[in-house]
């Protein structure tokens, strides 16, 4: 942005920005999806974010189209919200430990990519559809109904599954240590 000048003057100036944002935000997903892969072994989280992979994957292509409906070339401008975000969660898992609680981990700063994507396609869609260009907002619309689903999968395992097995695993651990904690003073005593 200029000293002098402001980069956004109209609603399609937003638009195409806030596409070149998300165009950005999925190609990074689509590096990242395969290290949390990694990171998860119960089947149905490994399942779904495999699916999820390749769904970002046509979530990238169908950008693709919404930029050749514009006549521009897609281009991905660096978003620092993203970046943020998946910098974050491989924090928050790399200072995790135990499968459940990393999976936990794996979960929530999947649901935040997910999340940060649902408020920028919501706002994508609302501004083609005031701009009058509904074929701009099917290729969108679909990518936002693949990420409010993958949101609510990741939700349905979580609290099925990995939130209770994370929590008996840290109320064990912190069992042990308490017990360990408890000989060594007797120890000292
Ligand atoms: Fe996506
Ligand atoms: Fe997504």
């Amino acid at each position: 942005m200029g000293l002098f000048t402001r980069d956004f003057k109209s609603l399609e100036d937003l638009f195409l920005h806030g596409l070149q944002d998300i165009y950005y935000a999925e190609q990074q997903i689509v590096k990242t999806l395969p290290d949390l892969i990694e990171q998860v072994s119960t089947s149905e989280l490994k399942q779904g974010l495999k699916e999820h992979l390749k769904q970002s994957q046509n979530h990238v292509w169908r950008l693709e189209i919404v930029f050749a409906a514009l006549g521009e070339k897609p281009k991905g401008v660096r978003c620092k919200g993203i970046d943020g975000i998946l910098s974050e969660g491989n924090e928050l898992i790399g200072n995790s430990e135990g499968r459940s609680v990393i999976e936990a981990a794996v979960i929530a700063s999947a649901q935040a990519v997910e999340h940060y994507e649902i408020t920028r396609y919501g706002d994508l869609i609302a501004w083609a559809q005031e701009m009058g260009r509904k074929d701009l907002v099917k290729p969108l619309r679909e990518n936002l109904r693949e990420e409010k689903a993958a949101d609510k999968k990741l939700t349905s395992v979580a609290q099925a599954k990995i939130n209770k097995k994370a929590d008996k695993t840290s109320r064990r651990g912190a069992r042990c240590t308490r017990s360990r904690t408890k000989s060594a003073t007797a120890l000292a005593a």
